[in-house]
């Protein structure tokens, strides 16, 4: 799971570390995500099935995800003719579905708060969940039952309208073309719809190795959050069970993926971001824009208090730290360590949102390296000064680094210790 703000690196990771297990299931968020897999010549961009599908293990979608029918048929006709075998996805039949009223309210609700926007990925997310938790949700399993979906498509759209009209005076949805569309949807994605908590819980207790891929990251989390500057989901790792069904007692690892300096892509407070010409480098040279949305990131220094938050909320047993190879060439690399609010010294991440805007972050400066670490694939090959900031990020946060990764690509990791 992301450790930071989302976009850590979780697909080349996931993708790295699918090599071992048998099954990997996503567990919250829907394709607000994008997480990117580079195999050989082909960059795979994927935003609801697990990034797994691509090494040919099972790729479960689970309860907690919500989605969006049209966009996992299109990211599936694309994976089937990129020769993905799609009968190895199972989709949860307890999913809760995204319909195009999520979409516009997505789209209508960000235009109406103005400046407060949160600079949602306009996906539907938080509508959609809004939906689940007032009670008014739709289930993928409901979309093979006509009768039940048309009762419930109908009262749910005749609200929306109501609301459209009364509220924000735009389109209005016609819910009968609707209830056809999502009945063919649900046609056509029966055959992978099943009772996927079953599924995992039974493939776990046959020692089958199941690998969680985390979607947003911690401090997106709805409650752990920088809220309200948060996704609608549970990101953090007990996310992993509401999500899927399985029992704490039966995950034994937790990974945080964190990437070697911080992005953070929509609105919310980012005490490390370097407006300037150094922020615009990181940008240039780590090519972070938006996977989903194309967005430019918001760039800055790797934030060692937010990180160490997340370490608590998580527990992790290590962590994977990612893009290590972005920062070759930059003369001095700050590291916060410490917050500095009203003149006062903190190592703790602030529970309010109004003291973590006016934090100052208290910098720990490291020399930077010259040398190309996209081709170093042992610790020993790594220069002093890239080896002494992952030893910076261990004795902070008191958490082992288990793997480095020095590109987008397979092969550009570092394994140092068994995961
Ligand atoms: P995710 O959402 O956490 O899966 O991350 P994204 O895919 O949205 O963004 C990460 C970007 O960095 C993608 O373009 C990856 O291909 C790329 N990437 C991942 N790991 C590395 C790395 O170690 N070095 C470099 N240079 N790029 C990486
Ligand atoms: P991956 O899985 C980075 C951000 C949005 C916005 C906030 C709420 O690729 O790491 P939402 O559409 O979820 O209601 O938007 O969350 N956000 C992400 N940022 N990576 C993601 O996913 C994100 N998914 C949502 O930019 O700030
Ligand atoms: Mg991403």
């Amino acid at each position: 799971m992301g450790a930071q703000w989302g976009d850590e690196g979780k697909g080349k990771v996931v993708d790295y570390l699918a090599a071992r297990v048998d099954v990997v299931v996503r567990y919250q968020g829907g394709a607000n995500a994008g997480h990117t897999v580079v195999v050989g010549e082909r960059e795979y961009r994927l935003h609801l099935i697990p990034s797994g599908i691509l090494r040919g293990k099972e790729a479960v979608i689970g309860n907690g995800v919500v989605v969006d029918p049209a966009a996992l048929l299109r990211e599936m006709e694309e994976l089937a003719e990129a020769g993905c075998d799609l009968s190895r996805l199972h989709v949860s039949d307890a999913a809760h579905v995204i319909f195009p009223y999520h979409l516009l309210l997505d789209e209508v609700e960000e235009n109406w708060r103005g400046d407060r926007r949160l600079g949602t990925t306009r996906r539907g997310i938080g509508p959609a969940y809004q939906d689940k938790f007032s009670r008014t949700g739709i289930r993928m399993g409901d979309l093979l039952h006509p009768e039940y979906l048309r009762e419930r498509l109908f009262a749910r759209v005749s609200h929306v309208n109501a609301v459209l009209r009364g509220v924000y005076g735009g389109q209005e949805f016609d819910p009968e073309e609707m209830f056809r569309l999502y009945c063919e949807y649900g046609k056509r994605l029966q055959p992978y719809l099943t009772d996927t908590a079953a599924y995992l819980t039974g493939a776990l207790r046959e020692g089958r190795k199941v690998l969680f891929e985390g979607a947003q990251g911690s401090l997106l989390d709805i409650d752990h959050g920088t809220y309200p500057f948060v996704t609608s989901s549970s990101p953090t790792a007990g996310g992993a069970c509401i999500g899927t069904g399985v029992a704490p007692t039966l995950i034994d690892r937790i990974y945080g993926v964190v990437k070697a300096y911080a992005t953070r892509v929509g609105d919310g407070p980012f005490p490390t971001e370097e407006r300037g010409g150094r922020g615009n480098l990181l940008r240039e040279k780590g090519r972070e824009y938006g996977t989903t949305t194309g967005r430019p990131r918001r760039c800055g220094w790797l934030d060692l208090v937010a990180v160490r938050y997340s370490c608590q909320v998580n527990a992790f047993d290590g962590i994977m730290l990612t893009k290590l190879d972005t920062l070759t060439g930059f003369p001095r690399l700050p590291v916060a360590v410490a917050y500095r609010w009203k003149g006062e010294l903190f190592r703790e991440f602030p529970r309010s949102l109004k003291v973590l805007a006016e934090c100052e972050p208290v910098y720990r400066e490291l020399p930077g390296w010259e040398e190309d670490v996209s081709r170093a694939r042992s610790w020993e090959e790594l220069p002093r000064e890239a080896r002494d900031y992952v030893q910076l990020i261990e004795e902070e946060t008191g958490v082992p680094v288990c793997l480095i990764s020095v590109g987008p690509e397979r092969e550009q990791t570092i394994l140092l210790r068994e995961v």
